[in-house]
C-alpha cells in the first residue's frame, strides 16, 4: 500500500520473474481532514479499512478462508498471512526492513501524535484489530521503490543508480557504498541491516535541501508560501519543484499581478474588446482567492497551450479559476509566468541529480569500483540509469527537457555526461517496489 502522495492506494502484485508484473489496485484520494487528523489512530484506522476492503473484493476467497479458520480457532502460519510493502513517503528514521519512526510530516500532513513513533507498528494494530490476514512486511520510501522497480523492470541488466520521484514532493535514493555510510556508526539505536551487499540504499530527503536558504532561489511568493503552510522553514527545495506547490506559487504571482494595477492582467483595454460585449471578470468565489486553489495540472495546461489566441489557457481560466472573457494577453502573460515556474522547478530537479550523479563519481567510475556486476556492466556501457515517477514527469510539458538542458550546463556532467545518464519512467514504481521488497523481506512463503 502506498501512502504519501494525493491518493492512497492499495494493490496486490503478481511478479512474472522475467521483468513483467500484474497489478490490481483501488486508489482512494485521501480526505483532507484525516491529513491534518487529532490522532494518527484515524488516519491509520482509515489505511486499515482501506485494506479490508480490498481484499473483500479483489481477494475474497482467501479472506473469507482465513477468517473461517481463524474462528475455528485453527493454527495461523505465515503462509496465511499477505506481506505488506508499506510505501510511506515522509522523512523516516529506518532501523530495520519493517520498523521505522517518523522524522516529519510533509506535504500538507500534520497529525502530531505520531512524530517519532514506529508507523509500521501504528498500521499493524489496526490491521490487527480487524483481524485481517496481513502483516506488515517492509517499510519502504516511494524513492526507494522507485529505484526496485526501475531495475526490475528494465530490460537487461540494469544496475540503476538513482530513483526519483517529482510528483506531489520530491526526493531520490541512490545506491551507496555500506563503508561510506558514516551516520551508521553514530546511530543511537542500532539499526538492523543486512551487510553482505556491501551495499546500502540512501534515501536522501533531498526535497529539505537547504532549508537554510543560503543557495535556493527566492521570491516574495515563495516567502508567503512557506510562511503560510503547515511546516514554514522545512521542505524549502520541495517547495520550489514539487507539484503541490507549484500552482500555489502561480496563485500568488497573479494575485500580486491583479493587485498591483500597472501590470493591467485580467483589465487591459483587449479584454474588453476581445470578445464583443465582454469585459474581464473574476468570480467573487474564484479558487484564485484560495489558499491552494490553483492546482498544478493548471500549470501544465498553460504551458503546453500552443492553440491560437492561447485559446486553451483562457477556457482554463474560465472553468478552474473563474476567470472569464480573459484576453489573450492576458492568457500569454500567465503562460510566461508559468513557463518560469516550471523551466525553475525542472532545473532545480537537475541540480538534484547531477548533485548525486557527481557525489558517487558514476561518471567517473573504472569498472572495479563498480558496486556489483550490473553496475560494472553499465559502467562498461557508459550509462548512468535513473528512474524517475510522479506527475511532473509524467504529466508536465517538457519536464526532462528542461532537466537535461540543466545537466548539460553542470559542470562535472557537461554535455558528454548528460548523453550517458539515461532518465526512464518507473510507473507505480513505488508500488512494485514494496511488493518486491516485502517479497525479499518476508520470504516466498505466502498466499
Ligand atoms: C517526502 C519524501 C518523499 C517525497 C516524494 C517528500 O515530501 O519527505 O519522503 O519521498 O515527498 O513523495
Amino acid at each position: 500500500m502506498d501512502l504519501g502522495g494525493t491518493n492512497f492506494r492499495v494493490c496486490s502484485i503478481k511478479l512474472h520473474g522475467d521483468t513483467t508484473f500484474s497489478l490490481t489496485q483501488s486508489k482512494v484520494a485521501i480526505p483532507r481532514e484525516l491529513m491534518v487528523a487529532k490522532t494518527s489512530q484515524e488516519l491509520f484506522s482509515f489505511l486499515a479499512k482501506q485494506i479490508e476492503s480490498f481484499l473483500k473484493q479483489h481477494h475474497n476467497d482467501h479472506f473469507e478462508g482465513f477468517h473461517q479458520k481463524r474462528e475455528a480457532g485453527q493454527d495461523l502460519t505465515d503462509e496465511h498471512f499477505f506481506k505488506l510493502g508499506f510505501t510511506f513517503s515522509f522523512p523516516v528514521n529506518q532501523i530495520g526492513i519493517n520498523k521505522g519512526h517518523l522524522i516529519r510530516w510533509t506535504k500538507g500532513f500534520d497529525i502530531a501524535d505520531a512524530i517519532g513513533k514506529d508507523v509500521c507498528a501504528l498500521l499493524q494494530a489496526e490491521i490487527d484489530a480487524l483481524h485481517l490476514p496481513v502483516k506488515v512486511a517492509a517499510l519502504v520510501n516511494d524513492t526507494v521503490g522507485t529505484l526496485m522497480a526501475r531495475s526490475y523492470t528494465s530490460p537487461g541488466k540494469t544496475g540503476t543508480l538513482l530513483g526519483g520521484i517529482f510528483g506531489t514532493g520530491t526526493n531520490g535514493a541512490y545506491v551507496e557504498k555500506l563503508d561510506k555510510v558514516t551516520k551508521l556508526k553514530k546511530m543511537e539505536v542500532k539499526g538492523d541491516f543486512d551487510s553482505t551487499t556491501g551495499n546500502m540504499i540512501i534515501n536522501t530527503e533531498w526535497g529539505s535541501f537547504d532549508n537554510e536558504m543560503s543557495v535556493l532561489p527566492n521570491t516574495p511568493y515563495d516567502d508567503a508560501l512557506d510562511k503560510e503552510s503547515n511546516n514554514p522553514g522545512i521542505q524549502m527545495f520541495e517547495k520550489r519543484v514539487s507539484g503541490m506547490f507549484l500552482g500555489e506559487i502561480l496563485r500568488r504571482a497573479i494575485l500580486a499581478m491583479i493587485k498591483d494595477g500597472k501590470t493591467e492582467l485580467f483589465s487591459d483595454e483587449s479584454s474588453k474588446t476581445n470578445d464583443v460585449h465582454s469585459t474581464c471578470t473574476i468570480a467573487d468565489d474564484s479558487p484564485l482567492y484560495k489558499q491552494w486553489g490553483l492546482d498544478t495540472s493548471f500549470l501544465s495546461i498553460a504551458h503546453g497551450d500552443q492553440s491560437q489566441g492561447y485559446r486553451i489557457t483562457r477556457q482554463a481560466l474560465s472553468k478552474d479559476l473563474g476567470v472569464d472573457a480573459a484576453s489573450s494577453e492576458d492568457a500569454e502573460a500567465i503562460k510566461i509566468i508559468t513557463e518560469a515556474i516550471g523551466k525553475r522547478s525542472a532545473r532545480l530537479s537537475a541540480v538534484a541529480i547531477g548533485a548525486v550523479i557527481i557525489a558517487t563519481g558514476n561518471l567517473t567510475l573504472t569498472a572495479g569500483e563498480a558496486v556489483d556486476d550490473e553496475h560494472k556492466q553499465l559502467i562498461e556501457e557508459e550509462v548512468v540509469d535513473v528512474g524517475v515517477d510522479g506527475s511532473l514527469v509524467e504529466y508536465y510539458p517538457g519536464f526532462e527537457q528542461y532537466v537535461r538542458d540543466a545537466l548539460r550546463e553542470i559542470e562535472g556532467i557537461g554535455e558528454k555526461g548528460e548523453k550517458r545518464i539515461r532518465i526512464g519512467i518507473a510507473k507505480d514504481g513505488s508500488g512494485v517496489g514494496a511488493a518486491l521488497i516485502a517479497l525479499v523481506a518476508g520470504g516466498i512463503d505466502g498466499p
